[in-house]
């Protein structure tokens, strides 16, 4: 029989970071389009949740900690076949594919951050003058002919922000197929958990 107890996993740090990232890179990715100071204020935001997420991959709690979800290649590729065949075991944590999938995640999201942090102009790095370092160099160099956003040579680093951009997105709809995969072979609600922080005991 199944047992019914339950334990905890996910530390109140961990669901915060989550459900937070969600809202703030659904947010980042919307506003990325027209010249916003929501849009850079957000990924401020998400690169310092990003730093902090890092951090307590090393001294968190059990499951939070990357020596508890970063497995070798051969384990990953393994558990990736053993999830065909749906003969693949339980995992308290992330399992070996999902944790692989977060640390790619974290890679691309920090990666995305940088690039856009790198296509401010450079008296932007202050958070003070992010106002007038995003909008009115855009609006000089506009009005002085010149290309747009007084960034001529940004143009690939703009291609780079935007296509990380997609690729997380793409990377974001694979790790929810995963997830819902993962709860249907070992019928459990594991978005669940990353609210409630709670898990089925059992076999691990
Ligand atoms: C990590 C989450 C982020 C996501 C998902 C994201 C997404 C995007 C997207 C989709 C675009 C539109 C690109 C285009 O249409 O060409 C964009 C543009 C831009 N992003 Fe981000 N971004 C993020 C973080 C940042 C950060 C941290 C900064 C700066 C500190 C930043 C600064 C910019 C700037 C300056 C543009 C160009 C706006 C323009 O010239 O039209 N982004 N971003
Ligand atoms: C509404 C859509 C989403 C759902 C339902 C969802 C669900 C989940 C679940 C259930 C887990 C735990 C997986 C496990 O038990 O091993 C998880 C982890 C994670 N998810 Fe999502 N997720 C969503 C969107 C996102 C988005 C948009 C991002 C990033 C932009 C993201 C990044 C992550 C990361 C980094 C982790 C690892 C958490 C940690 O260990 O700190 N997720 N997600």
């Amino acid at each position: 029989m199944p047992s019914t107890e339950e334990i905890r996993v996910w530390d109140p740090f961990v669901r915060v970071f989550h459900w937070s990232l969600v809202v703030l890179f659904a947010i980042a990715y919307l506003t990325g389009d027209e010249e916003s100071r929501l849009h850079i204020w957000i990924g401020y935001a998400i690169l310092a949740l990003l730093a902090a997420r890092i951090v307590w991959g090393f001294v968190g709690t059990r499951h939070a900690r990357f020596r508890d979800f970063v497995f070798p290649p051969r384990v990953i590729l393994g558990y990736a076949l053993a999830m065909v065949t749906m003969r693949a075991r339980r995992y308290l944590g992330h399992n070996p594919l999902g944790g692989a999938m977060v640390v790619t995640l974290l890679v691309c999201l920090s990666l995305t951050g940088i690039t856009g942090y790198l296509l401010l102009p450079g008296e932007a790095s202050s958070p003070d003058q992010i106002a007038a370092a995003t909008l009115a160099p855009i609006a000089m160099a506009r009005a002085n002919g010149r290309d747009e956003h007084n960034r001529d040579d940004d143009g690939l680093l703009k291609e780079l922000h935007e296509a990380l951009a997609d690729l997380t997105v793409i990377l974001v709809l694979l790790h929810i197929a995963g997830v819902l995969a993962s709860s249907l072979v070992h019928r459990e609600n594991l978005v669940r958990s990353m609210i409630t922080g709670r898990k089925r005991a059992g076999p691990d």
